[in-house]
């Protein structure tokens, strides 16, 4: 009696939800409630560039101050730079940091923590992708994905996580990828780590909901692909349908999936469908719309980003 009263109070709780989620998807983000980040601290990993550096830009925009991390530090300090000449007064510090590199991410974290303070917002945005079929990439390019696309997320979370868990407040940000979801050909070893990343997302907000630490919240984001030159030379077969994504149009729905605690977040829209599919469908009719869509000629042509931005 007792299982079935349990099992009944579950069932209404997963009819209200899903109510709630339908409404939250078919009501305008920006009609939804925001929460107030003015003053909050965020981190932005690979800020030296592309995704990163916009982000920060919007960050500050909302009267956050702005922790920057990079690899390359002549990237970073422009987007220091940038921040500082977009939003007068705006607090903002880079640090150069090699996220592949599990030492340095933890002394750097420290200073941070010295310097600046604790993290709110920890958006764990940094990736690189090789490009090559599984057998032609490099070992070493096969570690170093890993290290900076997954393993560095367990890292910066290890650093920061904890002092959001004692406010009950903050918010990690894992960007991962529509390659997070689905294997694409010639991209072997990013697919693995971006799926990782989307596991390792889930399991974190499985470990805050059951510390019950409702203040903290995370966020996944998995888009196709976007014109920041990461992906150069990367076609879709179906450019009309699948397009690239605009940076801007991607980081304006990163930030309202933020402001309002939107778990996962998919771009285009179509990114929901095809996962849909993939779950209902046989893995060799999945694999039929996949030869049509194009999915593994997309990365054919790929030279990546230039050295320069
Ligand atoms: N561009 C796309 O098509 C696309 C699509 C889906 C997901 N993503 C993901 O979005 C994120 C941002 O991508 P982007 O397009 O802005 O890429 P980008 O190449 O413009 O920026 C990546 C930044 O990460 C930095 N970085 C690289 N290695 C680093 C390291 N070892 N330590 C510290 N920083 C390092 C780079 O210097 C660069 O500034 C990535 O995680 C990427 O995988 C990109």
């Amino acid at each position: 009696m007792h299982l079935a009263l349990e099992i009944l109070v579950c069932l209404l709780q997963c009819v209200w939800l899903w109510l709630v989620a339908i409404l939250k998807a078919v009501v305008p983000a920006s009609l939804q409630p925001h929460k107030d980040v003015s003053g909050w601290v965020v981190l932005v990993t690979g800020s030296g560039s592309g995704l990163g550096r916009l982000m920060s830009l919007r960050f500050a925009a909302l009267g956050c101050r702005l922790v920057l991390w990079d690899v390359n530090e002549s990237w970073n300090q422009e987007t220091e730079k940038l921040v500082q000449a977009a939003s007068s007064g705006a607090k903002v510090k880079a640090y150069t940091v090699d996220l592949s590199d599990r030492e340095q991410v933890y002394a750097v974290a420290d200073k941070v923590k010295q310097e600046v303070g604790d993290v709110d917002i920890l958006i764990n945005n940094a990736g690189i992708v090789t490009g090559t079929m599984f057998l032609e990439t490099p070992d070493s390019m096969n570690i170093k994905t890993m290290d900076i696309n997954c393993n560095a997320h367990f890292w910066t979370v290890k650093s920061f996580l904890p002092a959001m868990l004692k406010k009950n407040r903050g918010h990690v940000v894992s960007i991962a990828s529509a390659a997070g979801l689905f294997g694409v050909s010639g991209l072997s070893d990013y697919c693995a780590s971006k799926f990782a990343a989307v596991g390792f997302d889930e399991s974190l907000r499985a470990e805050l909901v059951k510390k019950g630490k409702t203040g903290v919240k995370t966020t996944v984001v998995c888009p196709f692909y976007i014109n920041t030159g990461m992906f150069e030379g990367a076609q879709t077969r179906f450019p009309a349908v699948l397009k690239f994504l605009d940076p801007p149009y991607v980081v304006d729905k990163i930030v309202e999936a933020v402001l309002t605690d939107q778990a996962m977040l998919c771009i285009p829209k179509s990114v929901y469908m095809f996962y849909f599919l993939r779950g209902i469908l046989p893995i060799s009719v999945n694999q039929t719309i996949g030869k049509l869509v194009g999915v593994s000629e997309t990365m054919d042509n790929f030279v990546g980003r230039s050295k320069s931005q």
